[in-house]
C-alpha cells in the first residue's frame, strides 16, 4: 500500500464545551500505488482534517498514516499538495513557482529548470513561463498548483476542493485535465470533494464519509473513463452516494447525540 491510514482519531481542543469532540473516529483507509481516491462527505465532516494529517500538517491524537511503509510525522516531499485558494507565490512567475520545490530539495539548478518546464508542459502552461499568478485565470493558476505539487515527484497528490473556486465549465475542463495527467504520471492521489458528480467522475473509489468522523462506506466506481454523466451506470453510483449521504446527513446529530459529542 502506498498510503495506510491506520484507525486515525483527531479531535481539537473547544473553548468551552466540557466534552472532547472528536472530528475523526477511527478511521482507516489504505490507498494502492496510483490508485484515485476521494473523500466525499457533507462540510464540515472532516475532510480537510484527514487531508492536512496526511500532509503532516496536524498530527492524530491515535493511529498512523503510513506513506510507503513510513510513519508521517510531519509535511514532506512524499506528499504534493493542491488547495482550493491556489496558494502560490504572488511574487514568483509561473515558472519560479513551480522550480520552487525541487530548487529546495536540492536538484541542481539544469535539472530543475528541465524538469520544470516539462511539468509547465505537461499541465498545458507553455508560454506562460514568465506570468506572474495574478495576470492567470482561475483555472490556470490551478494548473500551476497541480504542477508545483507534481514537480517534487510525490507518492502521493493530495487535493482539498481544488476545483472549488473555479466556474462550472471551467471545472468541468479541469476535471478531464486532471484525468489527462493523472493517468500520463499515475501518482495515487487523495481528492476532497463535496460534489458527488466530481467524485464519480473521477475516483477509482469514493471514501464517504459521515458527520460522527466514522467512514460512512467506500464505494468503488468501475466504470471506464472518460465517465458520460448521463449514463445510467454513472446515474446510479449517484443516487446510491446521495443516499449513503442522506443516511449521515445533518439529521444524524439527533439520531445519534452520544456519539456526536464524543468520549
Ligand atoms: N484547527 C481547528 N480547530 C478547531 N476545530 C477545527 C479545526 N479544524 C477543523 N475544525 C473543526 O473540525 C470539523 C471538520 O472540519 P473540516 O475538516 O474542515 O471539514 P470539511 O473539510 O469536511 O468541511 C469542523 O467542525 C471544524 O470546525
Ligand atoms: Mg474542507
Amino acid at each position: 500500500m502506498k498510503l495506510a491510514i491506520e484507525d486515525v482519531y483527531k479531535s481539537f481542543d473547544p473553548p468551552t464545551a466540557s466534552h472532547r469532540r472528536f472530528v475523526l473516529r477511527g478511521v482507516t483507509l489504505q490507498a494502492a500505488q496510483g490508485e484515485f481516491i476521494s473523500l466525499l462527505g457533507h462540510s464540515g465532516c472532516g475532510k480537510s482534517t484527514l487531508l492536512n494529517l496526511i500532509a503532516g500538517y496536524i498530527r492524530p491524537d491515535r493511529g498512523q498514516i503510513l506513506i510507503d511503509g513510513m510513519r508521517v510525522d510531519g509535511p514532506g516531499a512524499d506528499r504534493g499538495v493542491v488547495f482550493q485558494e491556489y496558494a502560490l507565490f504572488p511574487w514568483y512567475t509561473v515558472h519560479e513557482n513551480i522550480a520552487f520545490g525541487p530548487r529546495v530539495r536540492g536538484v541542481p539548478a539544469g535539472a530543475a529548470r528541465e524538469m520544470t518546464q516539462r511539468y509547465i508542459a505537461l499541465v498545458g502552461l507553455t508560454g506562460f513561463e514568465h506570468v506572474y499568478p495574478d495576470a492567470l485565470s482561475g483555472g490556470m493558476k490551478q494548473r500551476v498548483g497541480i504542477a508545483r505539487a507534481l514537480a517534487n515527484e510525490p507518492i502521493v497528490l493530495l487535493m482539498d476542493e481544488p476545483f472549488g473556486a473555479l466556474d462550472a465549465l471551467t471545472r468541468e475542463a479541469m476535471r478531464q485535465e486532471l484525468l489527462r495527467i493523472w493517468l500520463q504520471v499515475r501518482p495515487t492521489v487523495v481528492f476532497v470533494t463535496h460534489s458527488i458528480a466530481e467524485a464519480v467522475a473521477l475516483s477509482d473509489r469514493i471514501a464517504v464519509m459521515s458527520l460522527r468522523g466514522t467512514l460512512e462506506g467506500i464505494m468503488p466506481v468501475e466504470l471506464p473513463r472518460p465517465r458520460d454523466p448521463h449514463t445510467p451506470q454513472f446515474l446510479g453510483h449517484v443516487k446510491t452516494l446521495e443516499q449513503m449521504l442522506t443516511l449521515n446527513g445533518t439529521s444524524s446529530h439527533a439520531r445519534d447525540p452520544v456519539a456526536y459529542r464524543g468520549e
